[in-house]
């Protein structure tokens, strides 16, 4: 009798431990997939479940002439420090990354300042499939190209943000020989006379290099010139719900050539994290 029983439990116990794996399998790409921030807009209309993509894509941009319409995004915390310990992980979480691979997916290039990309675990640049597939339906490239900001270019070449996407570096005519022959090796560089590369002549060169939006992810320095050549059509500011103290007294170093008035184009909220959006008021 045993040994007729023994084999039809195991059999059983056997399809039963089958079927829990299988609904276990059906169930992992749900509970595996990391939860997707839900965003609700507060203004101009309030509306829930509103996609970040969405709402970055449908904004109309009059591209200007010469240089391309320039994207700026930053961080802060509610007493508008923006960076905690040397960066910003401590601000930055989901909402925040969600909304910043928004704003990459719909721009032809991403600037950033040499400081940024020392400060920041930048990875090379990679979108899923769903924006992957928008950026194809618009005939753009499938990754924004990444450009660099720096006099020196000491930063790691070996990184993947460098070595995934042969980034445009702009610098100056002072680099270091050695160097420039280094960076050359696995990105394009530009060199330009002075001491330091006008914002104005990046742009220019991008725009040449058929870049119509342009996001510029900081930091605070290259932000500033960018302002004070009044080259930043459109602003985006996260305010993370943190007060940190001890930070400085403005989100940007130094102070602009005059005050530029700027228009509020929509406000976002994701898990306690404000989404705030303004575009320069030119008229
Ligand atoms: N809250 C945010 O949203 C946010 C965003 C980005 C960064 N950050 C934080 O900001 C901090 C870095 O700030 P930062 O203002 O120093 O960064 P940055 O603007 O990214 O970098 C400054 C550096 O960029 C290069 N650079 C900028 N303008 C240049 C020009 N016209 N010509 C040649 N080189 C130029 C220089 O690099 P060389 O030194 O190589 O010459 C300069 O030292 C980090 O702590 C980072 O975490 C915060």
């Amino acid at each position: 009798m045993t040994t007729e029983r023994e084999p039809r439990r195991s059999r059983r116990a056997l399809v039963q431990k089958l079927q829990a794996q299988e609904t276990a399998l059906r169930r992992a790409p749900e509970s595996l997939a990391p939860a997707r921030p839900t965003f609700r807009a507060l203004f101009p209309d309030a509306a829930d479940d509103v996609d970040p993509d969405d709402v970055v894509a449908d904004e109309l941009r009059e591209i200007p002439d010469g240089r391309p319409w320039v994207v700026l995004n930053l961080i802060a915390s509610v007493d508008g420090v923006t960076s905690v310990g040397g960066d910003t992980s401590a601000l930055s979480h989901g909402a925040d990354k969600a909304m910043f691979a928004s704003l990459r997916a719909m721009s032809d290039a991403v600037l950033v300042g040499a400081g940024t990309l020392r400060a920041e675990q930048y990875q090379r640049i990679g979108l899923d499939e769903r924006k992957l597939m928008a950026r194809r339906k618009r005939g753009q490239a499938d990754i924004p190209r990444l450009a660099v900001v720096s006099r020196k270019a000491e930063f790691d070449l070996a990184s993947s943000v460098i070595t995934g996407g042969h980034p445009l570096i702009y610098t100056t005519e002072g680099i270091n020989e050695m160097r420039a022959m280094q960076v050359e090796v696995v990105a394009e560089l530009m060199r330009f006379p002075g001491d330091k590369v006008r914002a104005l002549s990046i742009l220019s060169d991008l725009f040449d290099r058929g870049c119509a939006v342009l996001l510029c992810e900081g930091g605070p320095s290259l932000a500033s010139e960018l302002f004070n050549v009044d080259a930043v059509d459109e602003v985006h500011l996260t305010i993370s719900p943190w007060l940190v103290g001890g930070g400085p007294a403005g989100l940007f170093p130094g102070s602009f050539s005059r005050p530029r008035r700027y228009e509020l184009r929509g406000v976002l909220e994701s898990e306690g994290v404000l989404f705030g959006r303004w575009i320069r008021r030119r008229r």
